[in-house]
């Protein structure tokens, strides 16, 4: 575990609220390391007959589910709103109505209370998920540490030199990695969200090398639209897209093209990530977000690092509550209070 600048003799409690996207969540953390409570009301089942997260509806079910996943937070935490040293929240990147709901609330629960507010990135809060980590880790590996931030939204390369201090080395040029893995769900006929369906059906299949690279030479950027297209093009030659031919294996067939798809993008993540630790000469490397949930991904980075990878549990990858409150424990140590007149910040970039 990667301990906390421990410069105030209480434990600090922070209560975190995450509504960027999809997911209503809050947690409440200690000192920014302890889970005290973690809850996460997903709406996939509202989204998935669209195949997608629709925004409006996203915004208009965190409306109802903020306050009773509050009370849950607070309850499982074993603690009361009054016991909280700050609140944190979500202000960006993300969806401006969904974002807007958990900004709301945190101010009011700040004001009320008269403790600071804290507005934290999203994507720095996929990292700090990492100091929630109980990795198998002998020692902190300290600072510098190479960040991927793996979601629906970025796949972002991140060198942090310390708490709070990012440069973006390398990131997306078209679509996100979990996009793209949504995306080659929705061409191979499974459900939404597609990264977790993707790896469900590639347990076990073949096929691994039947999808490009997009290696995208001399640069830590990447592309995942052309090995998207590249599936399309595979699957209507298979006549499994638009619609599935009679006759067709179609069970073998998509798993073998799902475990293709993940193979490709497994691939460059793995070889790009270590590659950008070798060259920073970092001390270890940090995985958050939801694609770095995926089985394969976390298997294939600690096979190919000479380096100590820290990897949350899939459950602090995707968005949660309770990286938000680990985050804003170090801003909150260095005095970080946002105003409250913030506003949010839809397209919030780290480093
Ligand atoms: O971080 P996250 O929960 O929300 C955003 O900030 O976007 O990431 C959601 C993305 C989705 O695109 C989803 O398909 C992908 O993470 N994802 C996965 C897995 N679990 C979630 N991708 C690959 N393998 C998984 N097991
Ligand atoms: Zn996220």
């Amino acid at each position: 575990m990667i301990s906390g600048d421990d410069t105030r003799s209480m434990a600090i409690k922070i209560l975190g609220i995450e509504t960027s996207c999809d997911e209503t969540a809050a947690g409440v953390v200690e000192d920014g390391h302890t889970l005290l409570s973690n809850v996460i009301s997903s709406q996939v089942d509202l989204h998935s007959p669209y195949g997608g997260v629709v925004p409006e509806v996203a915004s208009r079910q965190h409306v109802r589910d903020l306050v009773p996943v509050l009370e849950q937070a607070a309850a499982d935490s074993g603690l009361g709103l009054e016991d909280m040293d700050a609140i944190a929240v979500t202000y960006g990147p993300g969806l401006a109505g969904s974002l807007i709901t958990g900004v709301n609330a945190a101010k009011s629960i700040a004001y009320s209370l008269g403790i600071p507010l804290i507005g934290v990135n999203h994507l720095e809060g996929h990292i700090y998920a990492s100091w929630l980590a109980k990795a198998d880790l002998e020692s902190d590996p300290g600072f510098p540490l190479a960040c991927l931030v793996a979601s629906g939204g970025h796949t972002d390369l991140l060198l942090m030199e310390g708490h709070g201090r990012y440069k973006l080395v390398g990131r997306t040029r078209d679509d996100a990695a979990g996009e793209a893995f949504d995306k080659a769900a929705r061409i191979l006929g499974l459900g939404f969200p597609g990264g977790p369906e993707i790896q469900r059906v590639s347990a076990g299949a073949t096929g691994e090398e039947l999808l490009p690279r997009a290696w995208m030479k001399d640069t830590l950027d990447f592309s995942f639209s052309g090995v998207k297209t590249a599936l399309l093009h595979m699957a209507q030659d298979h006549g499994l897209y638009p619609v599935i031919d009679e006759g067709v294996d179609q069970e073998r067939l998509v798993r073998e093209l799902a475990a293709a798809f993940q193979e490709s993008v497994v691939d460059v993540i793995s070889a790009k990530l270590v590659e950008m630790a070798a060259k920073y000469r970092v001390n270890g490397l940090v995985l958050g977000g939801g694609v770095t949930a995926n089985a394969r991904l976390r298997e294939e980075i600690v096979k190919r690092s000479p380096l100590p990878v820290i990897i949350p549990s899939p459950v602090l990858c995707t968005d949660n509550g309770a990286m938000i409150a680990a985050c804003g424990y170090f801003q909150y140590q260095r005095g970080e209070e946002t105003p409250m007149d913030i506003d949010v910040e839809p397209g919030l970039p780290l480093g």
